[in-house]
């Protein structure tokens, strides 16, 4: 077994040469955006990030695996006990538009545990979350943890569904879950569920079509902070393509209601 504890600096160092990338262009604006053949946006950036970040790790964790977005896996990313999981800009379309909601996912996935640690580093949210399995979670220091919100009656909750819901026959679903909810609003991509395991927000549902590195680094920091992050069908699977977090009181009801 690792030591967790020096990978989340070496992972806290990988967000710090991230954000030295992002950040400055973002700010600037000075970037070329391209589409990748599922039509979905990439700039220079995220691909430029995920070289820093790989080259970094291959330096300086070369016994270790390496998965990101935009420029595929190392050849020992199945059988490797460790594998970095990076989606270099999560909220591309934010980060194209200007809107500061985007941050670079960093997660490190155990062979047989799954996801034991992830970073979520939003610079220009002057925000930066953590987490840890069995050492807990973090937002820019302070620990965090999940609401004590006991119902979805009394539930704020998130939601950032897409035509794939309605693609799978739940439209309905998704429907009958926003009308039982207190509050909803949108906050997307990550943030919804870093909201999650800050206890700002008790339910998140994702859209369809998400990938391991959308989710890789947000499990063990909501797991961390005590909530729930599942597929639609409530197992918990970094490969899903759908992502629901809460504080874990009522995560089985929500389930059921997509489910039913
Ligand atoms: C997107 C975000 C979004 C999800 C999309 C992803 P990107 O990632 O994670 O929340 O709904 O499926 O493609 O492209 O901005 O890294
Ligand atoms: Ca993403
Ligand atoms: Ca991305």
């Amino acid at each position: 077994m690792s030591d967790l504890a020096a990978e989340l600096d070496f992972a806290l160092s990988l967000a710090d040469a991230a954000d030295a990338v992002t950040l400055p262009r973002f700010a600037a604006r000075n970037f070329t955006v391209d589409l990748k053949a599922n039509q979905t946006e990439v700039t220079e950036v995220d691909r430029g990030t995920e070289t820093v970040i790989m080259d970094i790790i291959r330096t300086q964790r070369p016994h270790h695996a390496w998965y990101g977005e935009e420029h595929g896996s190392s050849d020992d990313a199945e059988t490797s006990e460790y594998t970095w999981v990076i989606d270099p800009i999560d909220g591309t379309s934010n980060f194209v538009r200007g809107v500061p909601v985007w941050a670079t996912l960093i997660g490190l996935v155990h062979r047989d545990m799954g996801p034991v640690l992830g970073v979520v580093s939003a610079p220009a949210m002057q925000t930066r979350w953590w987490g840890v399995l069995e050492d807990g979670a973090y937002c820019n220091g302070h620990p965090i943890s999940v609401s004590n919100v006991a119902s979805l009656s009394e539930a704020h909750l998130s939601i950032t569904a897409n035509d794939l819901w309605d693609k799978i026959g739940k439209t309905q679903h998704i429907d009958n879950v926003t009308r039982a909810a207190k509050r909803v609003r949108g906050f997307g991509d990550f943030w919804q569920h870093m909201l999650v395991a800050q206890g700002a927000v008790d339910v998140a549902v994702d859209a369809v079509g998400l990938e391991p590195y959308d989710i890789a680094a947000l499990i063990p920091i909501v797991q961390a902070a005590g909530g729930r992050l599942t597929n639609r069908k409530g197992v918990v699977d970094w490969r899903a393509n759908t992502a629901i977090s809460s504080n874990g009181a009522f995560h089985d009801d929500v389930i059921a209601m997509l489910t039913a």
